[in-house]
C-alpha cells in the first residue's frame, strides 16, 4: 500500500466532524464496566453490548472509525453479518487493537511498558484480511515522584515507533498513543511538562517515529488533553486546559500529522466535549484536525441507559447519538452547552 493510500485512509477517518469509537476495551476491562453496573459479561453480552453501539442510526455522521478487540473483530451480529462488515457497510473503516498491554517495567518500580511486537507483523496481517484498516497500540506513562524516568518514555516511544512502522508496512494507519495518566494528584502545571518539555514524552515518540521512518502523514496521534491529576485540589479551567493542550500540541506535534484524536483517559463525558470543543475555540494555529478517539467518554451514557437489556437498545442508542454529536460539534468548533438539552430531547 502506498503512503498517498495510507494518508487517504487516515483522512478519511477523520473527515468533517468525524471522530473514533474507541470499543476495543479487553474482556477483562469490560467485565469491569460491566460488573460495576451488575450486568453479566459473556462472550454474547459484550457481543450485543457492541452491536449497540455499531447499529446506532445515523452514526456515521459522527463516527469515521472505531476500534475493535480480538473478541470483536471475530464476532457476528444478532442477524449473522461479521460486526467488522457492519461497520464497512456504513462507511465507517473498522480498526483494531493489536498491543498486548502494558506490563511492568523490568528495573524501574511502578513503570509500564506497552508489549506485543513479537509477531506483531503476522498479527497485522490477519487483521488486515478480516477488513481492519487502521491500528492502536496504547503506551500508558505514569507521574509521580521521580516519574517518569527518561527510560521509560524512551522504552515506551520505541515500542510506539516499532508498531507504526509494521503497521503501514501492512497497509495499515496506527494510531500512536502515548497517554499520559491522569491518575494522582499533579497539577495542570506538572501534565504540561511531563507530556511536553521536560517529560518529553511527544518529543521522544516523534523523534522515534522520525528514526523508524514512519510516514507522519499515514498515522493519527491519539494523546492526552493537557490537565490535572484526578485528585489534585485545583481543577484546571477549560480554558487552561485547551490553551495549555493547544501549546504542548504546537511545540511536539509536526503539522504533517493530518489528526490528532484525544483519549478521554477517565475524564468525565460532558467534561471532555466541553474541552474538546475549547480546544477547538481558542486561538492559534491548528495545522491538524483535532478530534476524539474517545471510549468511555463515548459510551458511558449509554452503558447505564442500557443497563444489559435488550429492550434499553433504542436508549441507549439514542443517548450514545446525542454524546457523538454533541463532541462532533466539539471538532468542528461549534459546540455550545445548549446542545446538551436540544440534542437529548430530539
Ligand atoms: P478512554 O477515552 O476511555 O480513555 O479510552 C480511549 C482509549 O482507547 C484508551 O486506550
Amino acid at each position: 500500500m502506498t503512503t498517498t493510500a495510507l494518508a487517504d485512509t487516515a483522512r478519511a477517518i477523520v473527515a468533517a466532524g468525524k471522530g473514533v469509537l474507541a470499543a476495543d476495551e479487553t474482556p477483562r476491562t469490560l467485565t469491569q464496566r460491566l460488573a460495576a453496573r451488575t450486568i453479566q459479561s459473556t462472550a454474547e453480552t459484550r457481543r450485543a453490548y457492541r452491536e449497540m453501539f455499531f447499529t446506532t442510526p445515523g452514526i456515521s455522521e459522527f463516527i469515521g472509525g472505531v476500534i475493535l478487540q480480538d473478541e470483536t473483530i471475530h464476532q457476528r451480529s444478532s442477524t449473522g453479518t461479521p460486526l467488522v462488515d457492519l461497520l464497512a457497510q456504513e462507511g465507517i473503516t473498522p480498526g483494531i487493537k493489536v498491543d498486548n498491554g502494558a506490563r511492568p517495567l523490568a528495573g524501574s518500580p511502578g513503570e509500564r511498558v506497552t508489549e506485543g511486537l513479537d509477531g506483531l507483523r503476522d498479527r497485522l496481517v490477519a487483521y488486515r484480511e478480516m477488513g481492519a484498516r487502521f491500528a492502536k497500540w496504547r503506551a500508558v506513562i505514569l507521574i509521580g515522584e521521580g516519574l517518569p524516568t527518561a527510560g521509560c518514555v524512551n522504552a515506551n516511544a520505541h515500542g510506539l515507533a516499532r508498531y507504526a512502522a509494521l503497521c503501514q508496512e501492512q497497509g495499515l494507519v496506527p494510531i500512536v498513543e502515548p497517554e499520559v495518566l491522569m491518575d494522582g494528584a499533579h497539577t495542570i502545571d506538572r501534565s504540561e511538562q511531563v507530556t511536553g518539555l521536560t517529560g518529553r514524552v511527544l518529543q521522544a515518540v516523534f523523534d522515534a517515529l522520525f528514526e523508524q521512518n514512519v510516514s507522519l502523514e499515514g498515522m493519527l496521534l491519539k494523546p492526552n488533553m493537557v490537565i490535572a491529576g484526578q485528585h489534585c485540589e485545583r481543577q484546571a479551567s477549560v480554558e487552561e486546559v485547551a490553551t495549555a493542550t493547544l501549546r504542548t500540541l504546537s511545540r511536539h506535534v509536526p503539522p504533517a500529522v493530518p489528526a490528532i484524536v484525544f483519549l478521554s483517559g477517565g475524564q468525565d463525558h460532558l467534561l471532555a466535549t466541553k474541552h474538546l470543543g475549547a480546544i477547538n475555540q481558542v486561538g492559534g494555529p491548528k495545522p491538524w484536525k483535532l478530534s476524539y478517539s474517545y471510549g468511555r467518554a463515548l459510551q458511558d451514557e449509554a452503558l447505564e441507559v442500557w443497563d444489559g437489556r435488550s429492550e434499553n437498545v433504542p436508549a441507549g442508542q439514542h443517548a450514545f447519538y446525542h454524546r457523538a454529536k454533541c463532541d462532533s460539534a466539539a471538532a468542528l468548533g461549534s459546540y455550545r452547552t445548549e446542545m446538551e438539552s436540544e440534542a437529548a430531547s430530539a
